[in-house]
Formats: structure tokens, C-alpha cells, sequence
């Protein structure tokens, strides 16, 4: 399915009203989207890949053509200690969680309820309540654009770190996630490090349980895009060195931060944003989520632009106080693709 001219406010979760010349749906890796690639890249036109639009931030116009990925199929393979999972790169991700545990698999459950397709999920080595997809993923299959060849990434070969990973950088341009391998292990261990998860009983508690605890959680703090516009957190939490927290943290006591296991320190962007008493606040229909200061809103007909201007004053008024510079964790899309978002918002 092929759409000339087409808005891009069904598939992008801030809902912003952008258009591109072309939206074209791909169901499987055929002849059509050799096809339809093949045109685009001889033609130089730009190209943009999405699953749900979960962690963009249309600019403008789109001056190219969208391919909407909806590569599906899932399959299963048994061995002794493991389950290993193929699957296409334009599943969603949590209909995958759900058929994983009806299924009696154990593993996904801390990462349920985060929007978007499995193959978007390496990009940002997604992750929630403990867990980050590179615990899971076993590889990662991509295509190359300009000669249609394929390629297995290795999960060593990812680079997986905190929101991020090789397709950050190496293949940032010029290749397509189809699919992600994901590697099951029976024997299961509760993940339950983080926050009210800490609640649940290690001994007694099943997947089931994880999943249901984590979901009720998701629901009570960050707003379902589907009736107000949003993509997640807005900002990454920033990682400081120890001597820096401890200078900081001496100034201001209430941040909250977690410390990782080589002494640095992650702090809580929502808490810097927090503590700068910007919850509610608002520019033209782009505003501040009451319930989490990291997720900005479109309360009903913000443009990029209101949105970016919030994220500058947001950037401006944590630098000011804590010296702090906060990064976007969403893609920044322009006419032409990807472009950095720090320097939009500096
Ligand atoms: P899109 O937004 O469509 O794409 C993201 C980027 O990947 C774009 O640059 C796009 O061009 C590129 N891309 C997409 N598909 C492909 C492909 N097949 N090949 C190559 N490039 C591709 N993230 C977390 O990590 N943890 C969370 O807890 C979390 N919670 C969220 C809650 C909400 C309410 C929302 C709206 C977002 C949240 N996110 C979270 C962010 C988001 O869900 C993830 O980043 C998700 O993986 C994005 O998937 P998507 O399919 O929507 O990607
Ligand atoms: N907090 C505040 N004010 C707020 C919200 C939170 O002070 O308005 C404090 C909380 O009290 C807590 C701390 O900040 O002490 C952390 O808050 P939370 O547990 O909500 O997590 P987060 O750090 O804000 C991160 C991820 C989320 C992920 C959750 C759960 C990033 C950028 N965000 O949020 O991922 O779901 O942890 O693991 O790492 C996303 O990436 O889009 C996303 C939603």
C-alpha cells in the first residue's frame, strides 16, 4: 500500500501534523520493496524507515518517502536450557511480550507496554524496570539499502548501551532492521530491582505477575499516546562521573540517582526537570506531563515547534540551576532525515 503526499499524524505518537511525499507500507522483504527502494536510492531521495513513530519528533515535511515497516512472522525453536525466537521486524512489541508468556515463556515481562516495533527496539536498546533488550537479543538481521544484501549482527557486534547501540552510529544510514533474534532462558529469574517491583515476592512470584505489576505502574505515570500525544521521555538520563554527583548531590540532596556498578552515577532527568518546578508548564499546545516530568505532551494541536521550544527552556532552566545538560532521548526528523537534536535545541 502506497499513499502520495500522505500526513504523517496516524504514524508518529506525538501526533504532529507533518506530510511526506510518499507513505508506503512494507508487509515482507519482496520484489516490491527491492522495487520501491531501489528507485528512491537511485534517485537520491531521502528515505525513512519507521515502525510506530514512538520516538520521533517531525520537524517539517518529510521531503522523501516513509516506508511504514510491517515485516511480521514469529517463530520458535526449543532447546534444552533455551527458547530462541526469529522475529520480523515490524511485529509489535508488546503483542511479542504478551505471545511469549501465553506461550509460557519468561524474560519479557519487564518490558511490557513499550510502544513500537521489534525493529525499532535494538535502535535505543530499549529498556524498562531492570531489563534492556540487549539481556534478550541473541542478533539482529539488517539489509543493506544500496545493494540489497543482508547481513547478522552478532548482540556483541550491537554495541548496546544505555539508549544505544551500532545503529546509532556505524548503521545509522543506509540499512533496514527485518528482524531480531531473541534468545529465552528457562531457567527464570525475577528481575525485581526496580522501585515497587521490589514489592513482589522472588520466591512466589511468576512472569504473569512481573507483567501485570509493571503495566499497572506504566499506566499510572506515563500517558497512553493514543489519547495524549507523546513519545516516552523526552530527555536521556544523564550519566556524571561520581566526583560530580557528590558535588551536586551536596548542592541539592533530593535529586534522585542510581549508581551503576563502576561508581559513575545516573541521575533522574525527570527530577532535574522536576526540581525546576516545570511540571504543567506550558508552550502553545506542547506542555509538561503532570504525572512525569520527562514525558512532554502535545495537549491537542502543539506543533514541533512548541515542542521544541519547551525542550530548549527545559535544557536551559537544568543547565542553569545543576549544570546539567540534558541530551534527547527521541529522533529529531527534518526535511532530509535524522539531524542532530542537540544542536536544535541549544
Ligand atoms: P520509531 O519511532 O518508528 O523509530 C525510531 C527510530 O528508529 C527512527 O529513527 C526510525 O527511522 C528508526 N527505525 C525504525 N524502524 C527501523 C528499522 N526497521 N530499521 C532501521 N531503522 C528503523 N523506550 C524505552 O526504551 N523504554 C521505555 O520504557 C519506553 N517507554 C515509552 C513509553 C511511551 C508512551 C512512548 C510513546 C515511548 C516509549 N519509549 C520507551 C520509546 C519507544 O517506545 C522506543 O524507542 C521504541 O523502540 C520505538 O519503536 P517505534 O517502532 O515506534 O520506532
Ligand atoms: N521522578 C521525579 N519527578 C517526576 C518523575 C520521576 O522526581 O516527575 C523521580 C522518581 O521519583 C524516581 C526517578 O525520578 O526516583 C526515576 O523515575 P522513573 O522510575 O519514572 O523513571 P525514569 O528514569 O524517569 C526511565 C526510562 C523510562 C523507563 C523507566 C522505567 C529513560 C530516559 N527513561 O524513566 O523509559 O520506562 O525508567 O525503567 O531512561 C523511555 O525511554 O521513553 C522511557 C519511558
Amino acid at each position: 500500500m502506497s499513499f502520495q503526499r500522505a500526513s504523517l499524524k496516524p504514524w508518529n505518537t506525538f501526533g504532529i501534523d507533518v506530510y511526506a511525499n510518499n507513505v508506503t507500507i512494507i508487509h515482507n522483504v519482496d520484489s516490491l520493496f527491492y522495487k520501491s527502494l531501489d528507485k528512491s536510492v537511485r534517485r537520491s531521495e531521502p528515505i525513512l524507515f519507521l515502525g510506530e513513530g514512538s520516538n520521533v519528533l517531525f520537524l517539517q515535511d518529510f521531503q522523501g518517502k516513509v516506508f511504514i515497516n510491517r515485516i511480521k512472522g514469529i517463530s520458535f525453536t526449543e532447546t534444552t536450557h533455551t527458547w530462541l525466537l526469529h522475529v520480523g521486524a515490524g511485529e509489535n512489541w508488546h503483542q511479542l511480550v504478551k505471545t511469549t508468556l501465553y506461550k509460557g515463556l519468561a524474560g519479557l515481562e519487564n518490558l511490557a507496554l513499550i510502544p513500537g516495533c521489534v525493529g525499532s527496539a535494538p535502535i535505543q536498546n530499549i529498556g524498562a524496570y531492570g531489563v534492556e533488550l540487549k539481556q534478550v537479543c541473541e542478533y539482529v538481521d539488517i539489509l543493506f539499502l544500496n545493494d540489497g544484501s543482508h547481513q547478522r549482527l552478532k548482540v556483541d557486534e550491537c554495541c548496546f548501551g544505555y539508549r544505544d547501540s551500532v545503529f546509532k552510529h556505524r548503521y545509522k544510514n543506509h540499512y533496514v532492521i527485518i528482524a531480531v533474534g531473541f534468545k529465552l532462558i528457562k531457567k527464570w529469574q525475577p528481575v525485581l530491582s526496580y522501585g515497587v517491583l521490589k514489592m513482589l515476592n522472588p520466591q512466589t512470584v511468576t512472569p504473569m505477575q512481573v507483567f501485570h505489576a509493571v503495566c499497572k505502574i506504566r499506566r499510572s505515570k506515563i500517558p497512553n499516546p493514543k489519547y495524549i500525544g507523546n513519545a516516552g521521555s523526552f530527555f536521556k538520563n544523564p550519566l556524571v562521573t561520581s566526583p560530580t554527583a557528590f558535588d551536586l548531590l551536596t548542592l541539592h540532596p533530593k535529586i534522585p540517582y542510581r549508581l551503576k556498578n563502576n561508581g559513575d552515577v545516573i541521575l533522574s532527568a525527570a527530577g532535574l526537570i522536576d526540581q525546576c518546578e516545570l511540571k504543567g508548564y506550558r508552550v502553545g499546545g506542547a506542555a509538561v506531563h503532570n504525572q512525569q516530568a520527562l514525558v512532554l505532551i502535545n495537549t491537542g494541536a502543539a506543533s514541533s515547534q512548541d515542542i521544541i521550544n519547551l525542550a530548549r527552556i527545559i535544557r536551559r532552566r537544568v543547565g542553569e540551576k545543576f549544570n546539567i545538560w540534558l541530551e534527547p532521548e527521541v529522533c529529531f526528523i527534518a526535511a532530509q532525515g535524522k539531524i542532530d537534536s542537540v544542536e536544535v535545541i541549544t
